[in-house]
């Protein structure tokens, strides 16, 4: 049996959200298969494993595709990476819609535990990845042939990062809106243990 490990909390808060990259590293060959193996593995509502994946990797296909990503909501002055700090490659997560014709509760909460295992797997590596739920499916779908029955769910960007993002606690103000300091260290305001931890029976 592997040792149990008491380093998940550092690599949880180290494996921040990334959205700046240096788009002359590429990722190493089979990163991407790497990612959705792990993603294969994990637990999924009733073991149905609905979710499917389609890697981006190519400069070409990665060109077509960032147009259909929304940076940064929070970051109103600032309109995503530029040429040379673009992700190296996307991993987009797509399931089928239910007879109401939405993506079930059950297949958005696979999605979220697949997502994190592979931000969290690819951080493991030192690869820095951000989550999307902002994009258009009309661009990405014309970047990417796309199964007529599935829908994206979410989208994951990857690449070697070159923004230093650093965790804050939340302040006096309350806000968590992430935000940037003169020299570009990105800080994510996260809420205190006690604020977050309501009982212990
Ligand atoms: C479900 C989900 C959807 C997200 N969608 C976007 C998005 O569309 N665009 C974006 O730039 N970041 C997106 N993010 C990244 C969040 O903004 C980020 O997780 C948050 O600011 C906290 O930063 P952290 O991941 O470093 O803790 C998303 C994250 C999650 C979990």
């Amino acid at each position: 049996m592997p040792k149990p490990t008491d380093d998940f909390l550092q690599l949880v808060s180290a494996a921040r959200t990334c959205r700046r990259f240096d788009a002359s590293r590429e990722l190493p060959e089979g990163t991407l298969s790497w990612l959705v193996d792990c993603a294969r593995l994990t637990p999924s509502a009733g073991n149905l494993q609905v979710l499917r994946y389609i890697t981006v990797q190519s400069a070409k296909n990665r060109e077509k595709f960032y147009p259909g990503l929304a940076w940064a909501n929070y970051l109103k002055e600032w309109n995503g990476p530029v040429e040379g700090e673009r992700p190296t490659g996307y991993i987009v997560v797509l399931a089928g819609r239910g007879p109401d014709n939405k993506i079930s509760a059950h297949s958005l909460l696979d999605t979220g535990i697949a997502a994190q295992t592979m931000q969290l797997a690819a951080w493991s590596r030192g690869i820095g990845t951000c989550i999307f739920r902002s994009f258009d499916p009309k661009v990405l779908g014309e970047a990417v042939s796309l199964p007529a029955e599935l829908d994206i769910v979410t989208v994951l960007a990857l690449g070697c990062p070159v923004e230093e993002r650093r965790l804050v606690p939340v302040g006096e103000d309350g806000s968590i809106r992430y935000y940037r300091d003169g020299q570009g260290i990105h800080y994510v305001p996260k809420r205190a243990l006690k604020d977050v931890l309501l009982a212990q029976y």
